[in-house]
């Protein structure tokens, strides 16, 4: 199976919290041991909406990092970086521009939806327009076979698929490919030529896989005969050339069950979180007034866990014996809400603990931390750089 390369991208824009690190960062944190991951901040994009608060993003650039080591993302396993610390991201997303649509980037779902969500700012800006094809520029500049995304992004790895393809479409092929081959034909002698045009034309003009196998047979036993022109036979049999940029797949990051203190899905939109530096004083406080089975009027009153939110974080943070007992003393008004949300602080208590040490640790260590991303930027800079070589000779822009 060919060697996956999985990126991924969050946007600097504020404190991490448990949903974060229940979906995201858990599955990051399993792929990192997988295969070859490369994460990043993504702190242009966050410009993108966040331009007139740009202290924001400057502070949450390293707070996010931090958090990302705390949870567990290594970086002796992951290549761990800022998107505008690799300027060449910039570069692929001014080129790719010169041959994406306006149409395309208008009917990306996220670009109306967001506009109407965050109506109280004025995204008819040109970047926020923008922000699939960076988000493209991200993606391919890299290769990526694998994108760990929520379901809201899947409509921009689709988009980045269609910018590959176009790309390669009209640029994928090493300049003169067509001549070049056709040159190389004629080295295979008369018959041997002419029989490979018929299997080719055989193979493209209806899909014929037996003329397809036999030309690839015919051109790898071929005596005599440089491997340059041996893969410019073999690319022009099935009409391709040389590819230069990758289509990636998503992966849909598994749905993070992590609800918030109101019980619907936690997020920062809907103010109920638990950050990942909440302190064990505020952790507590904010169990004790989370809503309750609004049945449960006086202590007397009998509940029913299926309609109480503690009892959703119960189901993450207890053991089968504690959730027994609250199913169970519940119903029968044997406990109070407060004692039954005893277990359930210490549960997230025991989860922060260990993060907020080691966040602890790096934050007192500006110079690691500082060093892991700088480290992490030279990693990617060369990887870029590789990919931007290839764009730029295609697109004609090689002056050397
Ligand atoms: N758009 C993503 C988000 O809002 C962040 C992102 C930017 C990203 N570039 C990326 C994610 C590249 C994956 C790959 O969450
Ligand atoms: Fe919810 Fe527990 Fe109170 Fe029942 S006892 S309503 S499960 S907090």
């Amino acid at each position: 199976m060919a060697i996956e390369r999985v990126l991924s991208g969050m946007r600097p824009t504020g404190n991490l919290h448990l949903g974060h690190y229940n979906g995201v960062l858990k599955n990051w944190i399993k792929l990192q041991h997988e295969h070859e991951c490369l994460f990043f901040v993504a702190d242009w994009h966050a410009l993108t909406t966040h331009y007139d608060t740009p202290e924001i993003i400057e502070e949450s650039v390293w707070e996010m990092v931090i958090d990302w080591l705390a949870a567990g993302v290594d970086p002796a396993s992951a290549t761990i970086f800022i998107q505008s610390r690799v300027p060449e991201h910039a570069e692929l997303h001014t080129l790719l521009s010169m041959i994406t649509p306006l149409s395309w980037l208008e009917r990306v779902p996220t670009y109306k939806d967001q506009q109407e969500k965050l109506a109280s700012k004025d995204l008819s800006t040109y970047g926020f327009l923008g922000y699939p094809l960076l988000q493209s520029a991200d993606i391919l500049i890299y290769k990526a076979t694998q994108v760990p995304v929520g379901e809201d992004q899947i409509p921009h790895i689709e988009f980045t698929r269609e910018i590959a393809r176009r790309f390669n479409h009209i640029y994928g092929k090493e300049k003169g490919f067509e001549e070049k081959a056709e040159a190389a034909i004629k080295k295979l002698g008369n018959k041997r030529g002419s029989l490979y045009e018929e299997m080719r034309v055989a193979y493209q003009q209806s899909g014929d896989e037996e003329s397809l196998e036999s030309a690839r047979a015919m051109i790898e036993e071929q005596q005599g005969m440089s491997i340059g022109d041996k893969e410019r036979l073999l690319g022009y049999l099935e009409g391709g050339g040389k590819m230069i940029l990758l289509e990636p797949d998503y992966k849909l990051t598994p749905a993070s069950k992590m609800p918030g203190l109101d019980g619907q899905k936690m997020s920062k939109s809907y103010n109920n979180t638990i950050s990942l530096r909440e302190d064990v004083d505020s952790v507590a406080k904010k169990i004790k007034t989370m809503p309750t089975d609004p049945a449960r009027v006086r202590r007397t009153d009998p509940g029913d866990p299926a309609k109480c939110p503690v009892w959703q974080l119960h189901q993450i943070y207890s053991n089968q014996a504690t959730q027994d007992w609250v199913q169970t003393s519940c119903k029968s008004a044997a406990i109070g809400c407060i004692e039954c949300k005893g277990p359930v602080i210490e549960g997230v208590l025991a989860e922060l603990k260990p993060i907020q040490e080691r966040a602890a640790q790096y934050a007192e260590d500006p110079t690691l931390v500082k060093n892991i991303v700088a480290e992490g930027c030279e990693k990617a800079r060369k990887l870029a750089r590789e990919t931007m070589r290839d764009v730029r000779d295609v697109m004609g822009l090689n002056y050397y």
